[in-house]
């Protein structure tokens, strides 16, 4: 497929009412061209929102949408060249996959031998390569998701916005339809904004992922830094499982470190503008490790109120003085009953500053 030069999506002071409930209070993003963003967040903060207002769905209330340098805000949809994937692929039951696929193409008035080699190539890049006249529901949902994809494709859009598109997929399908679908995003270069639940999802294919809550953004960020760099208790455990403590930062000869109980847990770079004094972290559950008590240096003491073997990973609920962690302590390490006192550690690497 030839490709199209990428351009990005920026949303600037995006405020969206309906009635007068604030959906969106005020959304500034900026998306890079041939990048893939994601949108994630609990149910109702948004993120359809964001794509409808791209997709000229919607229109803002107030604040300006761009699609490279071009002030689409008052755009209609078809005034604009961006295709979504919607949760429930949309397709047409009494079309063809060949129709389907072509649909975009015959609107365009593109002539059908044309259109053919087009609707060839789309299915060919799905990986459905000779299912043109088979009918939509002599496929399975992966397959019909793949027709969606297709649909899209084949418009050859300068944006793709994708609304939860695997949702309806099981575990193993889910995991080969996301990489499938970034790399595609990765060959056509088209500039992308996916919306998901699934924070390993967002994890995995984006370049961005943008973190919201009750229609604004809580964090954006690459996934290594939204996963080791959460800003808030809220990103911390909506991007995995976070113990949240109490704590207190330390400076020392330019050095940072949180004292976490009796653990001094240095801080690299992590807290660089923030003052010493009481502070709250995030401790991912990986992040801690047992051994038996006094069997070495620092950390600091609990016991084991409940473990669940999980096959990869022990998971530990532990208590130290009242205070309750949560720990996943990978297989073959040593397992410990429940009522064993354990001498706890903090791996630096899972411990974030959230504030105070
Ligand atoms: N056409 C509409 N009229 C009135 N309210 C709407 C309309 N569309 C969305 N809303 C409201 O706007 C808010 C955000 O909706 P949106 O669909 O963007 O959420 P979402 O983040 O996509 O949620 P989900 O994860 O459940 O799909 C919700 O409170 C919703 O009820
Ligand atoms: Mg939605």
């Amino acid at each position: 497929m030839e490709r199209k030069k990428s351009i990005g999506v920026s949303l600037r002071n995006v405020v969206k009412m309906f009635g007068n409930n604030t959906v969106l209070n005020g959304i500034d993003l900026e998306i890079a061209p041939g990048s893939l963003t994601t949108l994630l967040g609990p149910s109702g903060c948004g993120k359809t929102t964001i794509l409808r207002l791209i997709a000229g769905l919607e229109l803002p209330t107030s604040g300006q949408v761009f699609i490279g340098d071009e002030d689409v805000s008052t755009h209609s949809a078809s005034q604009r060249d961006v295709a979504m994937v919607f949760q429930s692929y949309a397709l047409f039951p009494h079309m063809t996959v060949g129709e389907n696929v072509g649909y975009g193409l015959k609107v365009q008035k593109v002539p059908p031998t044309e259109r053919a080699a087009r609707v060839a190539d789309a299915l060919g890049s799905v990986g459905l390569s000779g299912f043109e006249s088979r009918f939509i529901d002599q496929l399975s949902g992966g397959q019909q998701q793949r027709v969606a994809v297709a649909r899209a494709l084949i418009l050859e859009p300068h944006v793709m916005l994708f609304d939860e598109p695997l949702s309806n997929l099981d575990t193993k399908l889910r995991r080969q339809m996301r990489d499938d679908i970034r790399r595609l995003q990765q060959e056509t270069g088209i500039t992308s904004v996916y919306v998901t639940h699934d924070q390993n999802e967002a994890l995995a294919v984006s370049d961005q992922v943008v973190v919201m809550k009750e229609g604004g953004i809580a964090q954006i960020g690459p996934p290594e830094s939204l996963y080791h760099r959460p800003n808030s208790a809220f990103v911390a455990t909506f991007m995995g499982d976070a113990n949240i403590l109490d704590a207190e930062l330390l400076r020392e000869d330019n050095e940072a470190f949180v004292r976490i109980r009796q653990s001094r847990v240095p801080l690299g770079d992590k807290a660089a503008e923030m003052p010493a004094g009481p502070v709250r972290v995030a401790i991912r559950p990986e992040a801690l490790s047992l051994s038996a008590p006094g069997s070495g240096e620092g950390g600091f003491t609990g016991h084991v109120t409940s473990r669940a073997y999980i096959g990869s990973a022990t998971e530990y609920l532990l208590d130290s003085d009242g205070e309750e962690l949560f720990a996943v302590i990978p297989a073959g390490a040593p397992v410990y009953a429940p009522g064993a006192d354990v001498r706890i550690t903090i791996d630096p690497v899972g411990v974030a500053v959230i504030g105070s």
